[in-house]
């Protein structure tokens, strides 16, 4: 029987901080974890410490997380943490300070040495309150951690039940200062989550609800993501979206199009979510092949087909970058077929992967016309 273990409080919609501060009272101490600029940009900070304040909640402000924050700074934001008696941590931002807020977490009520986190053997960590000022990430739903190592190319995950969040605080507002390019990558990010998670083989029916329910959502944001003319609406619904591919990703893991993804974002600086965008349509023309009923499922919910789809991404998403066949061959070296076999439909081989590279990458006229299955 499948299990659906998600113990986040979710409170969302416009002033969900101000209107639900007693999730916040976890303690005496607590840490905010964030990057330069977002937390205070968003209104997310202002509206947080308002909230401590009245409840007499003292705070410190960690605000130096970039895209660089590695595990030894992560560790020692831990055991400062643990020294300056902080009860609990509030994370603000996109996926790398939500990350490092669970991270610190765990190191802050374990002294262990920085990677004996990977044994995943720790004790309760301190509490951890997100909030997203991005749309894409699902760190706020997950159990999972990604940090980074020795430098830029080398991240590394773990996951365990005790690091979802423990409240996640979801309000639209906080996303509106977005770049529109960032918005953009954001989603697609989150429409791979979902998609990934449903054409999966761990998939089940509660995965399955936060995924289809994800994907209608960003594809009623499709005109808006387009056209660059992005309400608040649309801003809340790309928020929700996130957080539900998070809550499928939970449940199933991730599949191909991040493992693959990776290698773009590593090798050539394509951002995260256009780098997996670029290879989702490819994706789901291959998982057609083992089970085209849930792929049609996706394309029902995003509201187009396979070739609407390709569209979608190449307007949004696209990716411009020279890909070359020996950039391909490279790739290819660091088969991704081990990390995600086990939620792979049928068996991926490296020529699959090879394939699934040049059609996504060097033959970008390719017509999906075959796979056009609604209208
Ligand atoms: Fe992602």
């Amino acid at each position: 029987m499948p299990k659906y273990y998600m113990p986040t409080m979710l409170l969302s919609g416009r002033g969900c901080v101000k209107r639900h501060p007693r999730h916040f009272r976890l303690g005496k101490k607590c840490m905010i974890v964030t990057g330069r600029q977002s937390a205070i940009l968003s209104g997310a900070l202002d509206d947080i410490t308002a909230v401590l304040d009245e409840n007499g909640i003292e705070y410190d402000v960690y605000d130096k997380v970039t895209g660089e924050t590695g595990i030894s700074e992560i560790y020692e934001l831990g055991k400062t943490m643990r020294e300056s008696g902080v009860e609990f941590v509030i994370g603000i931002g996109g996926g790398t300070p939500l990350d490092v807020a669970k991270a610190a977490a765990v190191y802050a009520a374990n002294d262990i040495e920085p990677m004996e986190i990977y044994e995943e053997s720790f004790d309760d960590p301190l509490k951890v309150i997100c909030v997203p000022t991005t749309a894409g990430t699902g760190s706020d739903t997950t159990q999972y951690v990604m940090m980074m190592l020795d430098d830029v190319h080398n991240r590394r995950s773990f996951k365990s039940d005790k690091c979802f969040p423990y409240a996640t605080y979801l309000d639209s507002r906080y996303t509106m200062m977005l770049p529109i390019e960032v918005t953009r990558n954001t989603a697609v990010d989150a429409l791979c989550h979902a998609v990934e998670s449903y054409l999966n083989t761990q998939a089940s029916a509660f995965s399955d609800t936060a995924a289809l329910e994800a994907v209608r959502l960003i594809g009623s944001c499709a005109d808006a993501l387009a056209s660059g003319n992005i309400t608040e609406e649309d801003r809340e619904k790309l928020l929700v979206a996130a957080s539900s591919g998070g809550m499928a990703v939970a449940h199933t893991g991730l599949n191909m199009v991040h493992a693959m993804g990776h290698q773009l974002t590593c090798e050539k600086g394509i951002p995260h979510g256009r780098a997996n965008g670029a290879l989702l349509v490819e994706f789901i023309a291959w998982a057609a092949r083992y089970d085209v009923m849930r792929t049609v499922d996706v394309m029902t919910a995003f509201g187009t087909d396979l070739p609407g789809l390709k569209k979608f991404i190449d307007a949004v998403a696209p990716v411009t970058e020279e890909i070359t066949e020996d950039d391909i061959d490279m790739w290819l070296e660091y088969s991704i077929t081990d990390t995600v076999s086990e939620n792979c439909y049928g068996t991926l081989t490296r020529e699959d992967e090879g394939q699934i590279y040049r059609n996504a990458l060097m033959n970008k006229d390719r017509d999906y016309k075959k796979w056009r299955y609604n209208g």
